[in-house]
């Protein structure tokens, strides 16, 4: 599958609402706080393209010197575990470690175990537990990776 990362444009809306909606239940974005991100983090706002449908999308943000966030992550079901997530991810990492980050950080789910394997895939670790943390009530699992490339002698 034939997948290509771009940054957003106006036009993705109506799909990443739709992703949303699909991914996420009481958690899923609207469009006041995709506009947000639009308008915040646009150079970390990525797109994955397959032909011409999104197939995902992820957002993330620079929180101090060193640190950022992975604030969003979600790829369309029929396009997962084919590598779309992975590639969002990397994108993502590339870009934040030319801006000098070197640790990427999120809250997920306690229960979200597609995404827990997913991240622990990727190097993340869980680094502390918020009870409550969702509107729902529920537990998240705050999780940080070292992105650094690393020193090779
Ligand atoms: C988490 C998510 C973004 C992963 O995207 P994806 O495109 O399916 O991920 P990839 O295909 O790149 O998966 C890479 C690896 O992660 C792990 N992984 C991904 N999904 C998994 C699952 N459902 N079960 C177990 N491991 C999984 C596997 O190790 C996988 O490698 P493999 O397929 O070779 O075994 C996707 O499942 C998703 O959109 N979930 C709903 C939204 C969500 O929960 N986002 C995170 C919020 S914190």
């Amino acid at each position: 599958m034939s997948v290509r990362i771009r940054p957003y444009q106006p036009e993705d809306m109506p799909s990443l609402l739709r992703i949303e909606a699909q991914a996420f239940t009481v958690d899923a974005w609207d469009r006041r706080l995709l506009q947000w991100y639009a308008d915040t983090c646009p150079k970390l706002f990525l797109i994955a393209e397959i032909g011409a449908r999104v197939a995902g999308y992820c957002v993330a943000r620079p929180t101090r010197t060193g640190f950022a966030d992975l604030d969003s992550i979600a790829v369309r079901r029929r396009y997962r575990r084919h590598g779309v997530g992975t590639r969002l991810l990397r994108a993502a990492i590339n870009r934040l470690r030319r801006q000098g980050v070197h640790t990427l950080s999120l809250m997920v789910r306690r229960d979200n175990k597609e995404a827990i394997a997913f991240y622990h895939r990727h190097g993340f670790t869980r680094t502390r537990t918020v009870h409550g943390y969702y509107e729902d009530n529920a537990t998240a699992w705050r999780m940080a990776a070292r992105i650094e490339m690393p020193v090779i002698a």
